[in-house]
């Protein structure tokens, strides 16, 4: 299966998955066919094209609405002919026009342990909270704000010693591991949905 990549910052979710695919770890994708941001001077550009993958920058226009900004995201990606949307670090929330034209083919990487911290910061918010536990989540995207059917968490542990940046960077190093293992998943189609559960047809693969 061909996939995309939108991000808005840094890439480096977006880069572990081009440095998995590059060392043919990407079991199920055939071509990464291009990374898109919504960001002029996302540095996760440069690192895109340092994998040789096609970059597009579309970047929102002020006081665009947003039907019409997600209606030139369809124009600009729908000629790849991707399976997959992975969105990862991309900071936009999609609406209905976008999702019509991906239905259920659009996932989402997410910095906590869903349904808890949903929005910015999440890790932020985990260690302000308090929490013991925190970690990441992939789920497939719907028109809620982080809350669609999900396919893989891993939890991460707060150390006592922990601050905001060490615990946030301990969840990014495993976020980069699960959203491949997510891309997976849904690239060779070994999953059913049942209501909220994604179930998986091979357990030990995973
Ligand atoms: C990640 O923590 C991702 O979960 C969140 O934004 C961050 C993006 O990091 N949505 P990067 O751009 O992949 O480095």
């Amino acid at each position: 299966m061909k996939i995309g990549i939108f991000i808005s910052g840094t890439g480096t979710n977006m880069a572990a998955i081009c440095r998995n695919f590059a060392e043919k770890k990407l079991v199920g994708v055939d071509e990464i066919s291009f990374v898109l941001s919504d960001k002029r001077n996302a540095p996760g550009l440069e690192k895109a094209e340092s994998f040789g993958i096609k970059t597009i920058v579309l970047p929102k226009k002020k006081d665009e609405p947003k039907e019409d900004y997600e209606t030139r995201l369809l124009e600009a990606v729908q000629p790849f002919g991707t399976g997959l949307i992975v969105l990862a670090g991309f900071m936009k929330v999609l609406g209905h026009t976008f999702l019509s034209g991906y239905k259920g083919r659009i996932i989402n990487i997410h910095p906590s342990l869903l349904p808890s911290f949903k929005g910015v910061d999440a890790q932020g918010q985990a260690f302000d909270y308090g929490v013991k536990v925190s970690g990441c989540t992939v789920h497939f995207v719907d028109e809620t704000l982080d809350g669609g059917p999900i396919i893989l968490q891993q939890p991460v542990l707060r150390h006592d010693d922990d601050t905001k940046e060490t615990f946030k960077a301990r969840i990014l190093e495993q976020e980069h591991i699960l959203l491949s293992k997510a891309i997976t998943i849904v690239t060779t189609g070994k999953y059913s949905i049942s209501g909220r559960q994604v179930l998986f047809s091979n357990k030990e693969e995973l």
